[in-house]
C-alpha cells in the first residue's frame, strides 16, 4: 500500500499534486512518499515484534541519506556491500552494531573501515575472504565478528539475474561445506563467529522458499551447536518481491507468520534485510513527454527519463506502471515509451497500451522507488535527477539535480593535451 493516489484525476503524492513537484523541481524526478517508507518499515517491526530482530534496509536499494535516517530514527539498521555504503550508513546516522556487510569482494580497505567503525558482522561468502579479514583483523588488533553466508540451494523462482542462493551463483558458501568452513572459522584467532546469513535472491513472490530456505539453516544450526558452534544471529536475507504489475507478493505479516514458529524456543536475533519491499511502491519517477513519434510500425512517446535514470526495463525488462500525472479522457496508443539515450534498449516500456499524452504532459513511472535512483548513471553525459520527499503537505528536496559542471568534476586534463 502506497500513498501515490488520484484525486478527481490528479495523481498526489501524499497530499501534494505531483505536477506541482514536477514544475517546481523539474524533471526527470524521483519523488518518494515519507508515510509509505515509515509504513512499509513498520509492517516489518510490527511483524516480527514478538521475536528479537533488527531490520537492516538493503542500502543498495535506496541510499539516499534522508530516507536511511528515517530508517536510523525508528531503530533500522543497515546492510550494507561496500564501504562507500558503510560510509553513507554512518553519515545517516545508522547505528554500526546494527550494520552487516555482505558482498563477495571486500577489499582490505574496506574490510579495515568496517573493522574500525565496529559494525555488528561481517557476512562471509569465502575462504579467502575469511582468512582476509583475519589478517587485517590481527594487524590491527580487533577480533572480527563474523558470520557465514550460506547459499541454500534454493530456487526463488525470480528473474535469473536477481536470484542467488542456487548452488551455480557466486554468492555464499555451499551449504554442504558450512560446517568445514565454521570449523575453520573458529580455529581463527582473530574471527568471532557469531552468525549465520542467508539471501536468497530478490523480488520473490512466495512465502515458501523463504520457509526452505530456513528450514535449511536451522537444520546447519543444530549440526553446528553439537559441534560447540554457538549461533546468536540469524539473518535471513532480503528478497520480499513487490506488486509492479498484479503480483499479490506476501507481506512481512505472512513472512513472520511462517517463520517465526520455525525459530520456537531459539535464543537467536532474527535480522532481515529488506530493499525492494520497503522503498519500491514508496517511490516514483516523473518524467515529462518531449515528442510524440510515428514511425512505421509503432508509435513512440519520447520523455525526458533514460536507461540512466532507471535501468531497471533496459537491464531485466521489468515492467513499471506508467501513469498520466493528470488524467484525460483520451483514446490509448499501443506505444513504446523511451528516452533521450542513443540506446535502443533506452525504455521505459515497450507494447504499451496508454492514454494518448501530448507534448509537454507528465508521466510517473511507478514502483521506482527501490533500484531507481540507485541504479542511475551518467551516461551520455546526463546529470543524475533531483530527489524529492513528500511527508503530508510538505516537500523537501533531498537531493539536488545534478549540474554540468558535476559531470566534469573529478576530471584532469593532463599538462601535455593543455
Ligand atoms: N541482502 C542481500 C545480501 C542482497 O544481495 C540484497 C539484494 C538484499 C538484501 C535486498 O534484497 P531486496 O529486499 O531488495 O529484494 N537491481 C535488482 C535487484 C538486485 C538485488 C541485489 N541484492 C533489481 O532492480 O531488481
Amino acid at each position: 500500500m502506497h500513498f501515490f493516489k488520484y484525486r478527481a484525476d490528479e495523481l498526489y503524492a501524499e497530499e501534494v499534486p505531483v505536477k506541482k513537484l514536477a514544475e517546481k523541481y523539474g524533471t526527470p524526478l524521483y519523488v518518494y512518499s515519507y508515510n509509505t517508507l515509515l509504513r512499509h518499515f513498520k509492517a516489518y517491526t510490527d511483524a516480527f515484534n514478538g521475536h528479537p530482530h533488527i531490520i537492516c534496509f538493503a542500502i543498495k536499494s535506496n541510499s539516499n541519506t534522508a530516507i536511511l535516517r528515517l530508517f536510523a530514527k525508528n531503530g533500522g539498521g543497515a546492510d550494507i556491500v561496500s564501504g562507500g555504503e558503510l560510509y553513507v550508513a554512518l553519515k545517516a546516522g545508522m547505528k554500526p552494531e546494527k550494520i552487516v556487510y555482505a558482498g563477495v569482494g571486500k577489499t582490505e580497505d574496506e574490510i579495515r573501515f568496517a573493522l574500525r567503525s565496529k559494525i555488528l558482522m561481517f557476512n562471509v561468502e569465502s575462504e579467502d575472504e575469511l582468512r582476509g579479514i583475519d589478517r587485517v583483523a590481527g594487524r590491527i588488533k580487533r577480533r572480527a565478528p563474523v558470520a557465514l553466508r550460506i547459499n541454500p540451494d534454493i530456487d526463488p523462482e525470480t528473474h535469473p539475474y536477481i536470484a542467488t542462493g542456487l548452488r551455480r551463483h557466486k554468492f555464499g558458501i555451499p551449504i554442504e561445506e558450512a560446517l568445514e568452513y565454521y570449523r575453520l572459522a573458529s580455529k581463527l584467532k582473530n574471527i568471532n563467529v557469531i552468525g549465520i546469513h542467508t539471501h536468497i535472491g530478490s523480488q520473490i513472490t512466495r512465502v515458501s522458499p523463504f520457509v526452505d530456505a530456513l528450514k535449511r539453516i536451522l537444520l546447519l544450526i543444530d549440526k553446528l551447536s553439537i559441534q560447540g558452534v554457538k549461533i546468536d544471529y540469524l539473518d535471513v536475507g532480503g528478497g520480499l518481491g513487490i506488486s509492479y504489475r498484479d503480483e499479490e507478493p506476501p507481506v512481512p505479516k505472512d513472512l513472520a507468520r511462517n517463520l517465526i514458529p520455525l525459530l520456537n524456543g531459539r535464543k537467536l536475533t532474527l535480522i532481515m534485510e529488506p530493499g525492494r519491499s520497503i522503498a519500491g511502491n514508496a517511490g516514483i519517477l516523473v518524467t515529462k513527454t518531449l515528442y510524440l513519434k510515428k514511425a512505421e510500425e509503432k508509435e513512440f512517446i519520447i520523455v525526458d527519463a533514460g536507461m540512466n535514470d532507471l535501468i531497471r526495463p533496459s537491464l531485466y525488462g521489468a515492467y513499471h506502471h506508467l501513469l498520466p500525472v493528470v488524467r484525460k479522457k483520451r483514446d490509448t496508443v499501443l506505444c513504446d515509451v523511451v528516452g533521450p539515450i542513443c540506446e535502443s534498449s533506452d525504455f521505459l516500456a515497450t507494447e504499451r497500451e496508454l492514454s494518448r499524452v501530448k507534448q509537454g504532459e507528465y508521466l510517473a513511472v511507478m514502483g521506482a522507488g527501490a533500484y531507481g535512483f540507485s541504479m542511475s548513471s551518467n551516461y551520455n553525459s546526463r546529470p543524475r535527477a533531483a530527489e524529492v520527499l513528500v511527508k503530508g503537505r510538505g516537500h523537501f528536496l533531498i537531493r539536488k539535480r545534478e549540474t554540468f559542471s558535476d559531470l566534469i568534476r573529478k576530471e584532469k586534463i593532463p599538462a601535455f593535451l593543455k
